[in-house]
Order: C-alpha cells, then sequence, then structure tokens
C-alpha cells in the first residue's frame, strides 16, 4: 500500500511538472532523460516521432532540433498542433500513413526515430504482449530504412516475452542497442526504452525484415521447444485506453 502511494505521488509530481514547464504530457520528461543520459536529438535534425498524441514529445524534440531541424510526428491521435512540427494522423502500418511520411520528408534522411507508440489492448496479457512487440517490430520495418548513417532508433518496449528477441533482431544494425528506464518512468509498470545507436546502414540487405527475424527467434519459445526454466517475471507497461465503440 506504502510503495503504491509513493508511486502514485511521483506520478502525480511528474503530471504537476509538466502543467508546469508548459509540456502536454509528463512522458516529456522521459524523453528528456533518455536524451540528458544518450543526446540523440541534436540541432538541425530530422526526427520521426511514431505514436505523438498528445505531443508532449513532439514538443521536446521541437526544442531540441531548433528552427533548422524537422519534426515530423504521427498518431491514430489527432493532436493539437505543435508550433515547429508535423504532425500527422493515422496508423503507422498502414501504406497510406507512410506515403505522407515520405512525402514529408521529402526524400531527406531521419537522424532520430523516436516511438513511444502504445497499441490498445484486450486485457489479455499475453494477446497484448504479442500485438505489442510485434508493432514495434513494424514500426523498425518501416522507419529504419530511412535512418541515415550513424542515426538512432528509441522505442518503448514492452516487458514480458519477446524483448530479447527483439533485441537480437536489431542489434546487428546498430553498434550500440541499450534498455533505458527513465526516472519519470519509473512507475509500478516498469517502463523501459530500447536505445539504438549509430546506425549502420551497410548492414542491411534489401531483404531484412526485423518482424520476420523477431517472429522465427520467438517461434522455439512460443511452440514450448525451449526447456523452460519457470514461468518468466512479467510486467505489463501499456496504457490502458478503452477500446474505440
Ligand atoms: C503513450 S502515447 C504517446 C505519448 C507521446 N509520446 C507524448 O509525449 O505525448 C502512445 C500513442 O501511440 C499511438 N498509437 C498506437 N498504435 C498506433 C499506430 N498503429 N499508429 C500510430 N500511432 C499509434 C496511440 O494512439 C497513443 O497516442
Amino acid at each position: 500500500m506504502a510503495d503504491h502511494w509513493i508511486e502514485n505521488h511521483k506520478r502525480d509530481s511528474w503530471r504537476r511538472q509538466a502543467k508546469a514547464s508548459g509540456y502536454r504530457a509528463r512522458s516529456a520528461f522521459k524523453l528528456l532523460q533518455i536524451q540528458k543520459r544518450f543526446k540523440l536529438i541534436r540541432e538541425g535534425d530530422v526526427v520521426l516521432d511514431v505514436g505523438c498524441h498528445p505531443g508532449g514529445w513532439a514538443q521536446v524534440a521541437v526544442e531540441l532540433v531548433g528552427d533548422e531541424g524537422v519534426v515530423i510526428g504521427v498518431d491514430l491521435d489527432p493532436c493539437q498542433p505543435v508550433e515547429g512540427a508535423t504532425l500527422l494522423v493515422g496508423d503507422i502500418t498502414e501504406d497510406l500513413t507512410q506515403d505522407r511520411i515520405l512525402e514529408e520528408l521529402d526524400e531527406r534522411p531521419i537522424n532520430t526515430i523516436i516511438s513511444d507508440i502504445s497499441p490498445d489492448i484486450t486485457g489479455k496479457w499475453d494477446v497484448d504482449q504479442t500485438v505489442a512487440m510485434t508493432l514495434v517490430a513494424d514500426v523498425f520495418d518501416f522507419s529504419m530504412k530511412l535512418l541515415c548513417k550513424g542515426g538512432s532508433f528509441t522505442s518503448k518496449l514492452f516487458q514480458g516475452i519477446g524483448v530479447e528477441e527483439l533485441i537480437k533482431a536489431v542489434k546487428p544494425y546498430f553498434s550500440e542497442v541499450k534498455r533505458f528506464s527513465p526516472d519519470a518512468s519509473r512507475n509500478s509498470s516498469s517502463e523501459v526504452y530500447l536505445v539504438c545507436r549509430n546506425f549502420m546502414p551497410w548492414k542491411m540487405n534489401k531483404g531484412v525484415n526485423i518482424r520476420k527475424t523477431y517472429e522465427s527467434l520467438l517461434e522455439p519459445k512460443l511452440s514450448g521447444s525451449e526447456i523452460d526454466d519457470g514461468p518468466e517475471e512479467v510486467y505489463s507497461s501499456f496504457k490502458v485506453r478503452r477500446k474505440r465503440e
């Protein structure tokens, strides 16, 4: 009970700070803390913000890239405008949305991809976990090929089955892949971000498909052919949202 109270108190404190600083969401502090640690976004960068609603990360990204930079956000839900950013509405896995992003990029390579994407949940943990991790793999598949040499990709992860396999699937293409849990995230849901730095495009051949690699690495675990050491400790990091009627 005491732990629960402390966690709620911390969350409220981030919320109050977000309000006082003009950020739309306390999640802005997560990106600021990721930035402080890894220096991902630089002045003049082209940034893609995946799952950008309500716009907290986009606000931070615009401040960091400055006047010469470009921030393109995308979300299923429409955002209030953020000055200096182009915020698109659409599903990142759909061709139509991907074409809109490509149009906005106008052939500029991306320096930094930041993804805080969280799918709607059904409440069935195993289903939600699978959907969430597959979505992260899909985001890699669409956007990684748009990254410039030396670029970075940061994504929220859904703790539990599949994390190790996803890391294995993306590791060959970055010189550094780390997990990071910002203080602003340290709540009972134990949220983690995967920070991949220094993209090495020459390691990607045409046929690279992160989702397929991820699923084939996961297959033995799901089919039970791996020796199980017992139940894995699992935390959910989903934002609980009602399904739209
Ligand atoms: C935790 S919120 C992002 C908060 C944001 N980083 C901020 O600071 O304001 C996660 C977002 O992912 C979006 N999302 C989920 N699935 C998506 C999809 N397939 N395509 C685009 N956005 C999606 C949700 O609509 C939700 O707004």
